[in-house]
């Protein structure tokens, strides 16, 4: 590829073409090895003379950034390590300063890290993801006439899987709604966004589980919204401390991140009379539910809600992959022209090649034969983690009662906050990833560990346990 550079004006010609060579080797635009322009092409690029472009590269190799090489052309120097890091950072320090928010905000960069036995919370396992059937699928989606027009999409999603999916909430989790009520998103995040923007001003009392799930609220944080921690208890969020004047409200009933409990009956009937009461939005994350292995399925809160406050959100990170980045909601009928018009400020529409590979997935049965089959492997790991819990395991943790998702709370019989993380450090000097429940909180911190099963393979997972064991030794 060309390296870009730009002359402005008739001064210092040479110089500026040295600088910007100089600027684009340091900043790895141009790599070692590869070749510069030849000085006769630049120099008819950019409408100078050749003896100004020799001059800028005579510069450069004296300063050791290229060398020219006889017959074949001019090279870039591969740089010491330290002065490219100096040089590059010094000129780029930059004056512009980020809202506080985002220097509050806690982020870390060891997303990829991979670990032997991987207990780390919200992954699906990535080796029973369905290859071939999304390769067969990608591909026709592109052979088809979805490909094969230049116009953007309506926001909502690609109408035949917003179809799709509302058939299968209705069926698999009760939610009557229609396509028309479904806007298609980029994964759970990006729809708590939209809904978010629509009725959260700056300064606006919103409220979130506590503990709970952290990217939730730390979205909230940054829309400039005051985020209020509630309490959870066995039976769910406490409804009656739900701060005054709370606008908005995120819960996880089904099966409560982190804790696994599922919302009481009474407690959602609370909840939504409370919404009525105070003209809240509640938004209500289903985002595991689909993996059952015991008990009656709790119905969601936006089947108990009459008065359309109630945002039904749910994802494909879970079931298919989070690299997909494809979630939905289903939004009430108040909501849904000004989520339309957030969705198409923000980035237009989610990709509908996926979107369209997704729809035939769902519509073939493709997708209810997968979830049949993940949910096998994944209901064997759930009674290896809960017979552990029952044994050995068991001295140290009690755990919640849950028999949905891909995780497991346990509470530390004795163990301090401290303690717990210890136990964590250990974990991971002897090869396995966990959180501790701590990291979820808002207020007080629980001690105990949060036990992610998706990411560890079965045959790895007694092992695991074994381990995990040790490390309260
Ligand atoms: C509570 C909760 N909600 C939603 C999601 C999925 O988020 P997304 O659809 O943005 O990938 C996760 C994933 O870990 C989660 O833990």
């Amino acid at each position: 590829m060309d390296v870009h550079v730009s002359l402005i004006g008739r001064d210092n010609l040479g110089g500026e073409i040295h600088r910007q060579l100089r600027q684009a080797i340091l900043d790895g635009r141009l790599r070692a090895g590869e070749a510069l322009p030849a000085s006769r092409e630049l120099a008819r690029r950019l409408g100078v003379s050749r003896t100004t472009v020799t001059r800028a590269y005579e510069r450069l190799a004296g300063e050791g950034f290229i060398s020219p090489r006889v017959g074949a052309g001019t090279f870039v120097n591969a740089l010491p390590a330290h002065s490219a890091t100096s040089l590059k950072h010094g000129a780029r320090t930059g004056v512009l300063n980020p809202r506080q928010v985002w220097k509050e905000i806690p982020f870390s960069d060891d997303f990829a890290q991979s670990v032997t036995y991987d207990f780390r919370c919200g992954q699906p396992d990535a080796a029973l993801f369905p290859r071939d059937a999304w390769n067969r699928l990608m591909r026709s989606a592109l052979q088809s006439n979805v490909s094969t027009g230049a116009a953007y999409g309506h926001p909502s999603g690609f109408r035949p899987l917003r179809e799709a999916i509302a058939r299968h909430i209705g069926i698999s989790r009760g939610v009557a709604c229609s396509a028309d009520d479904i806007v298609i998103t980029s994964g759970t995040q990006q729809a708590i966004d939209l809904v978010a923007r629509v009725l959260v001003s700056s300064g606006a009392r919103v409220a979130v589980e506590d503990p709970g799930y952290r990217p939730v609220r730390f979205l909230l944080q940054s829309l400039g919204a005051r985020v209020a921690g509630v309490r959870v208890d066995r039976e769910g969020i406490i409804v009656d401390t739900i701060p005054r004047g709370t606008r908005l409200l995120y819960v996880t009933p089904s099966h409560q991140y982190p804790l696994g409990v599922s919302m009481s009956l009474s407690r959602r009937l609370e909840l939504v009379a409370w919404a009525e009461r105070s003209g809240a939005a509640i938004i209500e994350d289903d985002y595991d539910s689909e993996f059952r292995f015991g008990g009656r399925p709790i119905e969601p809160l936006h089947a108990l809600d009459t008065s359309g406050q109630v945002v039904y959100v749910g994802s494909f990170s879970k079931t298919l992959l989070p690299a997909l980045r494809l979630g939905f909601m289903v939004t009430p009928p108040s909501l849904r022209s000004a989520v339309h018009r957030a969705k198409y400020v923000t980035d237009w529409h989610s990709p509908i090649l996926a979107q369209a590979a997704l729809a035939r997935f769902m519509d073939e049965g493709g997708f209810a034969r997968h979830l049949r089959k993940v949910s096998a492997v994944y209901r064997e790991r759930h009674e290896i983690i809960s017979s552990a819990l029952a044994s050995d395991l068991g001295d140290h943790l009690e755990p919640i009662a849950s028999s949905v998702g891909l995780h497991i709370a346990a509470l530390a019989r004795r163990a301090s906050v401290a303690r717990i993380h210890a136990v964590v450090q250990r974990a991971a000097q002897r090869g396995a990833a966990l959180h501790p429940l701590s990291r979820f909180s808002m207020g007080k911190p629980l001690a105990g560990l949060f036990i992610a099963y998706g990411g560890i393979p079965t045959r790895l997972l007694s092992e695991g346990l074994s381990l995990l064991h040790g490390c309260f030794d």
